[in-house]
């Protein structure tokens, strides 16, 4: 079995997405099925950096349906162009909200999630697979740090498909 190191909060956004991606190559390393290594690298996520919520929806057919997550109930299937996640998917492009109730058509899962940051995870045929969704009870949690330390990562989980 593995063993993760714990994220030090007093370390920068950079060391700690560091650490993190190093973690997830080393769960995810030998290990063929999807599920299982998006189960842990959900695990990893919530638990290393303590955020609200945290999962993947991945895209089947024409939606978004719900994948591997860690946190509270969450909606089961998005539509394109829906809420943050859906204009990630169509756009192609990292969302960074830091106020969800300025973004027009969020969708509120939880009551409780007051800004978010959401990754399209696209393949080397430039197909959109699915999106990480990240959410947060406070306001301003993400900035362009995040997407920094994030989007190498999940060009990383991409290749895992
Ligand atoms: N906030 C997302 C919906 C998913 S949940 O927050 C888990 C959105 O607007 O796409």
């Amino acid at each position: 079995m593995f063993k993760t190191q714990a994220i030090d909060n007093s370390l920068s956004k950079k060391e700690q997405y560091k650490t993190l991606f190093d973690s997830i190559k080393s769960i995810t390393q030998g290990e063929p099925d999807l599920i299982a290594n998006l189960s842990n690298i959900c695990a990893l996520f919530k638990h290393e950096m303590n955020w609200f919520w945290v999962g993947f929806y991945l895209v089947k057919k024409e939606e978004l349906v719900l994948g591997p997550f860690q946190g509270t109930l969450a909606c089961t299937r998005i539509q394109k162009g829906k809420g943050v996640c859906g204009t990630a998917w169509k756009e192609l492009k990292t969302q960074v909200v830091p106020n969800v109730d300025l973004f027009e058509g969020h969708i509120a899962c939880s009551s409780a999630t007051k800004s978010e940051i959401v990754i399209p995870i696209i393949n080397s045929n430039g197909e959109c697979l699915g999106v990480i969704d990240v959410d947060s009870e406070y306001l301003n949690t993400f900035d362009v740090k995040d997407q920094e330390g994030l989007e190498p990562i999940v060009n990383y989980i991409a290749s895992l498909f």
